[in-house]
């Protein structure tokens, strides 16, 4: 029994030793192999849009149309200017104008109003009196009946609306009438 147990043993020692030369070199492959449970990703994945959905929230109702009319929005800015030179409309027409200054610098320095005159206002005369109507944002209490809607001055970052009715067919001026501003900031709506 000895005799035989002896080469039995010699041959697994030089197993062992062939099998530990050779685990040396697929070490690397090893190391990728144990890299890469891959079947656990997928599950994961399946999992995330579960959790991501968010619970429907109810969408937000509608905005009531009002009668408030067609929403322009303009803007004014620091460097004197408005968004729109020109605002198109059919006669009669509920228009509704939002207005916004955009700018940043003070309102002292750099308010804005915007401003809408009757046909055949002189926009000059107009201009040249609100200069001095600052208690009334730029728009002088003896020349009201000229205009057909205006905002208060706005400064940086406000937002003002005026509703009215656009006039009869033709062609009226929108200014800002924030002293030396009309001359820049000036536009034209359109009625047909
Ligand atoms: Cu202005």
């Amino acid at each position: 029994m000895t005799t035989r147990l002896l080469p039995l043993a010699v041959f697994a020692a030089l197993l062992v030793a062939g099998c530990g030369k050779k685990a040396d070199a697929p070490a690397t492959t090893a190391a990728a192999a144990a890299s890469g449970p891959a079947s656990a990703a997928p599950a994961a994945a399946a999992a995330a849009p579960a959790a991501a959905k968010p619970a429907a929230a109810p969408a937000a109702a509608p905005a009531p149309a009002a009668a408030a009319g067609r929403v322009i929005e303009i803007t004014a800015n620091d460097q004197m200017k408005f968004s729109l030179a020109n605002i198109d409309a059919k006669a009669g027409e509920d228009l509704k104008v939002v207005f916004t200054n955009a700018g940043t610098l003070p309102k002292e320095a750099m308010g804005h109003n915007w401003v809408l005159l009757k046909a055949g206002v002189d926009v000059t005369a107009f201009a040249t009196t609100a200069m001095t109507a600052k208690e009334t944002d730029y728009v002088p209490a003896s020349l009201k009946d000229q205009v057909i809607a205006s905002t208060k001055v706005l400064g940086p970052k406000q937002t003002a609306e005026v509703s009215f009715k656009a006039p009869a067919a033709g062609t009226y001026t929108f200014i800002c009438s924030f002293p030396g501003h009309y001359m820049i900031m000036k536009g034209t709506l359109t009625v047909k």
